[in-house]
């Protein structure tokens, strides 16, 4: 089967390339590199041995990828191309509207118009909003969402949803992730954020390896054991197997529309994921308690129950393999980088 994986470069999307490649599915990707760089298909190929063919299109000009599904006999899209820096969406709502939308709307236009009707699209938790209880089950459906790239997320579930309602030969399975984090074992593919990481795990990292100087921990009196916030960090390497259960699923059942949560289920809080990072790697996170970030929530984690009943899918990594995995990552690349 020939998957054409939007976003292929970047750091979901890689990782499922190596999952789809091993389990020998023909991949496609198209990556406009705005957000990831060319070598990670070298990366791609020293992993798996298979270098998969590259489109440098940016989806947000439809006859690009016209031209794709002209060449390829596509039977499945896996969509990860989107903006993803909640900060900057707040700054800058229309980059994210106009990128993340557009782009989706001239997929599904062109998937409709090649008759290609098997969809599986990366959306977030954060689609859920601030629900008032810790743990999300799917059936809580969509909430007020507190950024413009959560919106996006949001009205792109939404129109998959209407897609559906008016043709029901569509196959679409949405898949909300919670804290995709680690890397790939081998060291080769991993998270590398532009400039100052927003999110935990890029930020330890950075301090780990010494190119930033402190952690600041957002809080530490919330309403949790240890006062900082708690949250459902999953391995990406499992986030990338959940793609391979939903794709198995859609050429299953042939058509439908299925929602499922990517989480462990498991809650962590930030002080838990420094000292697992300084315990599992030898090495000290310096950090210090800073007061609240705005918009965050004390806790919220995955019920993965859903897609291990219908998917047969539940993490198998844990977060000492997280925090060893990320390590792994940024020391070798910080290494090549010097070299
Ligand atoms: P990423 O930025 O590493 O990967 C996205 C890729 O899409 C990049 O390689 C970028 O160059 C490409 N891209 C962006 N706009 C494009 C366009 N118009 N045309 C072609 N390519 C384009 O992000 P990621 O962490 O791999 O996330 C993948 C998807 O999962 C995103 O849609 C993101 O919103 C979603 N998601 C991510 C997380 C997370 O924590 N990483 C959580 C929930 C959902
Ligand atoms: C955010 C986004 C989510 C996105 C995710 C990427 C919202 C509501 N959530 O989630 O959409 O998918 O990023 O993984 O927009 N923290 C620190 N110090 C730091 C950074 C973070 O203490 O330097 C704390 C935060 O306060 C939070 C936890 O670490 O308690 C996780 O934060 P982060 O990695 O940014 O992810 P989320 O905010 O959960």
């Amino acid at each position: 089967m020939k998957i054409l994986v939007t976003g292929g470069l970047g750091y979901i999307g890689s990782h499922t390339c190596v999952e789809l490649i091993k389990s020998n599915y023909d991949v496609i990707i198209v990556d406009d590199l705005s957000n990831s760089k060319e070598k990670v298909l070298d990366r791609l190929e020293q992993i798996t041995g298979k270098r998969p063919k590259l489109y440098k299109y940016d989806l947000k000009d439809k006859s690009k990828i016209e031209e794709i599904f002209k060449e390829n006999k596509i039977d499945a899209v896996i969509h990860f191309a989107g903006f993803k820096a909640v900060g900057e969406s707040v700054q800058n709502p229309m980059k994210y509207y106009n990128n993340n939308l557009v782009s989706t709307i001239n997929l599904l236009e062109v998937m409709k118009k090649y008759n290609v009707k098997n969809i599986v699209f990366s959306s977030s938790a954060t689609i859920y909003g601030n629900v008032g209880i810790p743990k999300y089950t799917e059936e809580m459906g969509r909430g007020k969402t507190s950024n413009p790239y959560g919106t996006t997320k949001s009205m792109i579930e939404q129109i998959l949803e209407d897609i559906y309602n008016s043709d029901n030969s569509w196959s679409i399975s949405i898949l909300r992730y919670f804290n995709p984090v680690g890397a790939h074992e081998s060291g080769l593919i991993g998270e590398e954020p532009n400039g100052i990481p927003n999110n935990l795990m890029p930020y330890i990292m950075k301090v780990a390896v010494g190119e930033l100087e402190v952690l600041n921990v957002y809080g530490n009196d919330y309403e949790t054991e240890d006062g900082t916030g708690v949250r459902d960090y999953i391995h990406v390497v499992d986030v990338a197997e959940g793609h391979i259960k939903a794709l198995e699923k859609l050429e299953k059942e042939n058509n439908g529309l299925y929602i499922y949560n990517l989480g462990s289920g498991k809650g962590v809080s930030v002080l838990e994921l420094i000292h697992t990072f300084e315990k599992v790697n030898n090495i000290k996170v310096n950090y210090k308690i800073a007061p609240r970030r705005p918009g965050d929530l004390a806790i919220y984690f995955a019920d993965p129950s859903k897609a291990k009943r219908e998917l047969n899918w539940e993490t198998k990594r844990s977060v000492e393999e997280i925090c060893r995995d990320s390590w792994n990552f940024i020391k070798n690349n910080s290494e090549r980088k010097s070299k």
